[in-house]
């Protein structure tokens, strides 16, 4: 498998966050699939970095990612210009299931920090599809809500909630999602830390079907390195599963979390 080239479009940049626009031969994406990504920067850090979808434009030859900064790596990528050459490899890893979701019952979208771009994406498909979509971010603070615009101009208003109360409701992620949860949604979504995802995940047990998509250190991207490998549970016995390529969503019911 080998990465192709990109050129970044544009990258608009808030403190530790990007949004980074890349334009090159785009293959269509699904919302949950990723890149792993590289900018043109010699031999440190050697390897690519996973980033989520945030949107493509497959005729347009664009396709867009939310980074935040963490370490090296994230730290070149926020720093490219436009006009910098970066190498990508993707799409990659499986997707959230966008179809047969009843378009009477909306799903709920939850999520947090850097789950929130490939959630962005899926908002934007079922919207597309006709399906209602509940969007609960949560932050530590204001500062830390990300595509809060984005999210409005595809029509959906998402509801917050930050820690220190600094904007929307004073708390977590997971006490907007208990509300909603009294209304029976069709499916709930969610991607974030895996702390909220445990806690997402043990929320809907019983109460709606739930896709999370989980994070981990990724070496290949394409199912070789076995860097990135975790455990699910199938026909009642721990299997190991490669986030990369057999996620990185999976149906909570398989986590050995609940
Ligand atoms: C499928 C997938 C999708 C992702 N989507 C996005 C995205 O849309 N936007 C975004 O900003 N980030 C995303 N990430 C996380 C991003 O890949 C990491 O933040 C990045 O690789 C860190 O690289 P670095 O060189 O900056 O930091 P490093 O120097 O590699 O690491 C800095 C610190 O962060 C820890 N760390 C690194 N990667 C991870 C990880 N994946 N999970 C938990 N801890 C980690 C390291 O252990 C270390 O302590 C995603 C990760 C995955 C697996
Ligand atoms: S990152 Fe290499 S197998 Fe998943």
């Amino acid at each position: 498998m080998a990465p192709k080239s990109f050129t970044v479009v544009s990258n608009d940049t808030r403190g530790p966050y990007a949004t980074l626009t890349l334009r090159g031969e785009v293959i269509p994406s699904q919302p949950g699939q990723f890149y792993m990504l590289r900018g043109d920067w010699g031999l440190e850090p050697f390897l690519g970095r996973p980033l989520s979808i945030l949107g493509d434009d497959p005729v347009r030859g664009e396709v867009r990612f939310a980074v935040k900064i963490v370490g090296e790596g994230s730290r070149r990528l926020h720093a490219l210009r436009p006009g910098d050459r970066i190498y990508g490899l993707g799409p990659l890893g499986n997707h959230f299931p966008l179809s047969g979701w009843d378009p009477r019952s909306p799903v709920v979208l939850t999520g947090g920090g850097v789950g929130v771009p490939p959630l962005a994406f899926l908002a934007r498909r079922f919207s597309e599809n006709g399906v209602g979509v509940i969007f609960c971010q949560g932050a530590r603070t204001s500062e830390d809500l990300l595509l809060v615009e984005e999210l409005e101009e595809i029509g959906v208003s998402p509801h917050l909630a930050t820690e220190d109360g600094s904007l929307g409701q004073k708390g977590l992620v997971t006490d907007l999602l208990a509300r909603e949860l009294e209304f029976q949604p069709g499916a709930v979504f969610a991607c974030g830390p895996e702390g909220m995802l445990r806690a997402v995940a043990r929320l809907c047990k019983g109460r709606a079907r739930c896709f999370v998509s989980l994070e981990a250190q990724m070496g290949c991207g394409y199912g070789v390195c076995l860097s990135c490998v975790t455990q699910v549970l199938e026909e009642g016995r721990e299997k190991n599963r490669r986030v990369c390529k057999e996620g990185p969503v999976f149906d909570a019911e398989v986590l050995p979390w609940l």
